[in-house]
């Protein structure tokens, strides 16, 4: 393709070190849309003939045809996926493809085929985002009252409900898909027409060609297109974190599903059994979206690093940004629905949830507030008289409910049978009725105020 100043041809280890038609191959279908794109524009602007631009546009179908239907051969003397097409396309063809890259290079090509490629990207993950961030609803609305205990440092903290439980990965998501969608929308800028570097002599209508690719308009300055991978990055960005949240919520089904704890279960077909001990049911797909996400955090990391050193405009370094990109988008894509399958499928047991709800003293809060409302103690104090009564309580070894009400006047004399209004768990959730609280109503609101948005 460029043979004209090259006497030799390259030696075998710079044509395996070079080559990237063995993963941008994925490309192939994004890179014959923007070559149909640019020559229809060619044509348009008269830089090339109307004859040319037909024989161009059968060509390119007919090479996709033979890719999709995996009869195309792929060449690693070739490089990469735009060298393989056009080389291809001129078999076909003929002369007139040789003029396909004329106001071309492959540097405004390939930032354009990568954008395309994201940008799709983008859709599937908004589409199973939407997917999850349903299953979630459904599973939260069904569990809106059903009672929890709720953590903090992994230590029975205060009485939650399982349905506002899932509702925080709700929020998560949906933060995540917010995230994804504002990076489409700034990548939705065209590379196309910038050339190698500094844009072209030839007529070009960029808007033309923008427009035919979906995007909302050409991107401005040349050398920043060129040399630019914003796009991915930002895409492995919000993967990155989603993966995250994912790798959270799968952390917490493995502790759920625990004997010990026992809130969840799993059916078959998301666990494994164990070669040796009969009675294992484990949860690797939980496990493993756990895992992968290490990967999608590396390719970001990847990436990062690949970029942060290039000067301006176009270095062969960015060639290496198409294997973190495709490698994050495939494994969000299966920790996506594999999430969404188990949570689709997540029994969860409130008998045992509840049975617990009320171990490590969960109700204390609501004591000391009971303190603070009905016998007008300070806070601080109120604190620190409860504080006291724990102590009792864990010396008997009883919970708070149970704890004779002498006792607690032995501490605070003021204290009256009212009191065990507010030591129960299920009056313990009922009662946080503030904006966003773990209250069965407050959580029927926020799965109302979510299904309006998803
Ligand atoms: N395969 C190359 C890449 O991914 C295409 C661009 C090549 N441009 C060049 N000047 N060698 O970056």
């Amino acid at each position: 393709m460029w043979g004209g100043r090259f006497s030799s041809s390259p030696s075998a280890l710079m044509e395996a070190i070079n080559a990237s038609i063995d993963f941008d191959k994925r490309l192939a279908s994004q890179d014959i849309q923007g070559s149909i794109a640019h020559s229809a524009m060619l044509a348009k602007q008269g830089i090339i003939a109307e004859s040319d631009r037909d024989a161009i546009h059968q060509g390119l179908q007919r090479v996709l045809g033979e890719i999709e239907s995996g009869s195309f051969t792929f060449s690693t003397a070739l490089e990469d996926i735009h060298m393989n097409v056009e080389s291809r396309l001129r078999e076909i063809v003929g002369d007139p493809a040789a003029r396909l890259h004329t106001a071309r290079s492959r540097n405004d090509q390939v930032a354009t085929d990568t954008r395309l490629w994201v940008r799709e990207a983008h859709d599937r993950t908004d589409e199973q985002l939407t997917i999850l961030i349903r299953a979630l609803l459904d599973k939260a609305e069904a569990h809106a009252a059903t009672v929890m205990p709720g953590f903090t440092h992994l230590q029975s903290a205060q009485p939650v409900t399982f349905g506002h439980h899932l509702m925080a990965y709700v929020e998560m998501f949906g933060r995540d898909r917010g995230r994804f969608r504002d990076s489409r929308r700034r990548l939705n800028e065209c590379p196309l027409g910038a050339g190698a570097l500094a844009g072209t002599s030839f007529p070009i209508d960029r808007h033309m060609t923008a427009k035919a690719l979906g995007f909302d308009g050409p991107t401005r300055n040349s050398l920043d297109t060129v040399s630019d991978r914003d796009s991915l990055l930002e895409f492995m960005a919000a993967a990155s974190i989603c993966a995250v949240h994912l790798s959270r919520l799968a952390e917490e089904i493995i502790i759920w599903m625990s004997a010990p704890f026992g809130f969840v279960r799993l059916p078959d077909r998301w666990t494994t059994g164990s070669s040796m001990m009969p009675q294992k049911r484990n949860p690797d797909a939980a496990e493993l979206v756990r895992g992968k996400s290490g990967r999608v955090v590396g390719s970001l990391v990847s990436l990062l690093t690949v970029m942060k050193g290039l000067p301006l405009a176009y270095a062969k370094d960015t060639q290496e940004d198409k294997e973190p990109l495709f490698d994050a988008a495939d494994t969000i894509e299966i920790v996506l629905a594999a999430m969404t399958g188990m949570i689709q499928d997540l029994e969860p047991v409130p008998e045992r949830m509840a049975a617990v709800a009320g171990a490590g003293f969960s109700t204390a809060t609501d004591l000391a507030d009971w303190l603070v409302r009905s016998l007008d103690i300070p806070f601080r104090d109120a604190h620190h008289v409860t504080g006291r009564i724990v102590s009792e309580a864990e010396k008997r070894g009883c919970t708070l409910e149970e704890l004779p009400l002498d006792a607690m006047q032995a501490v605070e004399p003021k204290i009256h049978q009212g009191i065990y209004d507010v030591l129960g768990v299920e009056n313990s959730v009922r009662s946080r009725t503030s904006f966003g609280g773990t209250s069965p109503v407050r959580v029927a609101e926020q799965v109302a105020w979510w299904r309006e948005r998803v």
